[in-house]
């Protein structure tokens, strides 16, 4: 039986076969959104197959599954990140399982520098389109002719749509913007900064491509948010820090649970 298969069982057998509707993964600092489960059952990661536990702090190591805005949903508080063993698939048996448990959104949350004046620390970014900076691609070694993903509307036009009329109607600014991906772990030099920025993107992070990569493999529909905590490096003369990054990822992190508890209620 596969990894994802063995861990469906799992999650069934601790939280009921109930079909999952939607998958959320969690960035930096926005743990918050999994205390709006109801019904809450936790599964840590170490309790599934094949699921890596990663090892960065401010992300949590369990699964979550319960009930959000009516939808059977499950959180995933935390995320391995390529920068952690060079292995850009690394998110792929946790994507699989949301999967084989019957989840056909994928929502992906993370903190993200802004290479934007007018986009500041503290606001959302939501994720319109991405620039796979690294090159690392999560479908190397993926033998089948689904590798060849189309990428054009990776990010849902309609959920993204949807979204900027909740934000509007709970007064939240929400900005949209390409996400570029920076291997990490270091923070980018600010030349690096300059040339991301002349290629078209908006912000930089260290995650949710590859994942966004290997949830429309599996045919899921995604959407993505990044909480804004800094300026890229050179672009303001804050000092850049992964304390830094995960006090900051608080301030917009209430804003994006309310998004979130909404949006999932209108999938
Ligand atoms: N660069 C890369 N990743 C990040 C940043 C950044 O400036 N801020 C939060 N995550």
């Amino acid at each position: 039986m596969s990894a994802a298969n063995a861990n469906a069982e799992i999650i069934r057998d601790r939280a009921g076969s109930e079909p999952i509707e939607v998958a959320l993964v969690l960035g930096s600092g926005l743990s918050g959104v999994g205390d709006l489960l109801s019904d809450r059952e936790e599964i840590r990661y170490d309790e599934l197959v094949d699921f890596p536990t990663g090892g960065v702090s401010g992300h949590g190591k369990a699964l979550l599954v319960g009930t959000l805005s009516g939808k059977r949903t499950a959180i995933l508080t935390g995320r391995a990140h390529y920068y952690e063993e060079g292995r850009a698939d690394v998110m792929r048996v946790p994507l699989e399982t949301m999967r084989a448990v019957g989840a056909k959104t994928l929502l992906l949350t993370n903190s993200a520098g802004s290479l934007e004046n007018d986009i500041a620390p503290g606001e959302l970014m939501m994720i319109s389109d991405h620039i796979n900076y690294n090159g690392f691609n999560p479908l190397i070694g993926e033998p089948t002719d689904d590798r060849f993903v189309n990428m054009v509307d990776a990010y849902d036009p309609q959920l993204r749509k949807q979204a900027l009329s909740i934000a509007d109607d709970l007064w939240i600014t929400l900005k949209e913007g390409v996400y570029a991906w920076y291997s990490g772990p270091t923070f980018e030099t600010p030349a690096e900064i300059r040339m991301i920025k002349g290629f078209g993107a908006n912000a930089v992070g260290m995650s949710t491509v590859p994942e966004a990569i290997l949830a429309r493999f599996l045919g899921m529909r995604v959407w993505a948010c990044s909480s804004i905590t800094n300026m890229g490096a050179g672009l303001s003369d804050e000092t850049i820090s992964h304390q830094h990054t995960k006090e900051m990822a608080l301030k917009g992190a209430k804003k994006l649970e309310q998004l979130l508890e909404r949006l999932v209620g209108e999938l």
